[in-house]
C-alpha cells in the first residue's frame, strides 16, 4: 500500500505545511502561525497545486483569525475579511484559493450572531469552532474528491500504458492522492504497471523535483524528460495517454494549468493521444466565461535563469517573460475527469450539468 504524503497537517491545533521548495532533498514541515507566514508560503510555492492552496488557505484563515480580539460580531467579520483579502492576494490563477476563502467567509456570515456585545465573548468561541470545522471539512472533502477522481481516471486507463504528465498534480498538490496522479497511485496498488514520463516543467521544475520524487517514492516506473522531449516520446509510440491537472477551468472548458501544458495538448492531438484534464469541481469556475478571462500569474524572470544555477545562465537583468500558467483550449481536451464523473465535449453544455 502506498503511504501518501500530505502537504498540509493540522495536529493539536497547529498547522504545518510541507515546504515543497526544499524537495526532493529535504522533507521539512513548517509551522504556520500568522497571515504573513501563510502568504509567503503560498507565494513562494512552499505549498502549491490548486487544491492544496485552497485547503491551506481555508485552514490558514482559521488559524490566522482565531486569536483576533474584537468587541462584536461585526468587528470580527470586518477583521476576518481583511485577513481573507490579504491571503487572496498571494497568487491569482488557481481558483481554489478564492473558492476556499469565500466558502469560509460564507460560513462566518451564515453564523450571523444576534448576540449583544455582552455575550460576544462566549459567542465567538462557538463561531471560531464552527470555522475550524468548516476548514477541516474542506480538507476532508478534497481527500474524498481526489480519491473519487482517481477511480474515475483509472477507468480510462489500461495496465501497462505509457503515460505522460506535466507539472505535479499529485498527492502533495492536494490534501491527499492528487488529481491526475491519483489514478497512477491507485493503479499501482492494483498492479497496473504504468510507464510514466514526467516533463521536468521549467522554470520551477515541479515535474523533476516533485512528480519524479513522488512517483519514485511510490515505486511507480517514472522516467524524467525535459519539456522539449515530449514530442519525441509521443512519436516513439511510448505514450498512450496524457494526464494533467488544472488551476482553473472556465465555463467553456478552456483550462489553465502549469506553463507548457497547452503545448503538450497540441502535440497529443497531432499524435492522436487522448489528453485528460483532471479538474475537481472546486476548480471549475462557471463565472469565468472563457480561458481569455483567466488571470495568468507572471513571476520574476530570475526564476528562469538564476534560481537553480550556481552562476547566472543569462546576462544579469536580461529581459524575460515568465508566465506561470497557460490555457489549454477546450478543443484539445479529450475529457475532463472530476470527482462526480467524466465530462466529454461540448463542455459549455456539459460542465454546468455536473453542478445540477
Ligand atoms: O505553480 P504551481 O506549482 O502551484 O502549479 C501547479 C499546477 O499547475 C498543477 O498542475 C495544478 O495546480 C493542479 S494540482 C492538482
Amino acid at each position: 500500500m502506498t503511504s501518501f504524503i500530505t502537504p498540509i497537517k493540522y495536529e493539536q491545533d497547529t498547522m504545518y505545511l510541507l515546504d515543497q521548495t526544499l524537495l526532493p532533498s529535504k522533507e521539512v514541515y513548517i509551522e504556520i502561525n500568522n497571515k504573513e507566514e501563510l502568504w509567503e508560503a503560498i507565494y513562494r510555492l512552499k505549498v502549491r497545486g490548486a487544491p492544496a492552496i485552497g485547503v491551506a488557505a481555508a485552514c490558514g484563515l482559521y488559524v490566522c483569525t482565531r486569536d483576533l480580539l474584537t468587541d462584536s460580531y461585526g468587528e470580527f467579520c470586518a477583521k476576518f475579511h481583511e485577513v481573507k483579502e490579504y491571503i487572496a492576494s498571494s497568487r491569482p490563477t488557481a481558483v481554489n484559493l478564492f473558492w476556499a476563502l469565500n466558502r469560509m467567509e460564507q460560513k462566518l456570515l451564515a453564523l450571523k450572531s444576534s448576540a449583544s456585545s455582552s455575550c460576544w465573548e462566549k459567542e465567538q468561541i462557538h463561531i471560531k469552532n464552527q470555522l475550524k470545522e468548516e476548514a477541516l471539512k474542506i480538507y476532508q472533502e478534497d481527500v474524498e474528491a481526489c480519491y473519487a477522481m482517481g477511480m474515475n481516471g483509472l477507468s480510462l486507463l489500461k495496465p501497462g500504458m505509457g503515460i505522460l504528465t506535466h507539472c505535479n498534480a499529485g498527492t502533495i498538490a492536494t490534501a491527499k492522492y492528487g488529481t491526475c496522479l491519483a489514478p497512477l497511485h491507485l493503479g499501482q496498488e492494483r498492479g497496473y504497471d504504468f510507464k510514466v514520463f514526467a516533463d521536468e516543467t521549467r522554470p520551477l521544475l515541479q515535474g523533476a523535483r516533485l512528480t519524479a520524487w513522488e512517483l519514485n517514492k511510490a515505486g511507480i516506473d517514472v522516467t524524467l524528460i525535459c519539456d522539449n522531449m515530449a514530442s519525441i516520446v509521443m512519436k516513439n509510440g511510448w505514450i498512450d495517454a496524457v494526464v494533467v491537472g488544472c488551476d482553473r477551468m472556465a465555463a467553456n472548458g478552456d483550462g489553465a494549468n502549469k506553463i507548457g501544458t497547452s503545448a503538450v495538448a497540441i502535440l497529443a492531438k497531432e499524435y492522436k493521444i487522448p489528453f485528460y484534464m483532471f479538474v475537481p469541481t472546486s476548480t471549475i469556475d462557471l463565472n469565468t466565461p472563457t480561458g481569455q478571462d483567466i488571470h495568468i500569474e507572471e513571476r520574476n524572470g530570475e526564476e528562469i535563469y538564476k534560481l537553480w544555477y550556481a552562476e547566472n545562465m543569462a546576462p544579469e537583468g536580461i529581459k524575460t517573460y515568465n508566465p506561470a500558467f497557460d490555457v489549454t483550449d477546450a478543443k484539445y481536451i479529450t475529457a475532463v475527469v472530476t470527482e462526480r464523473g467524466i465530462i466529454y465535449p461540448p463542455y459549455d453544455i456539459n460542465l454546468p450539468k455536473i453542478f445540477e
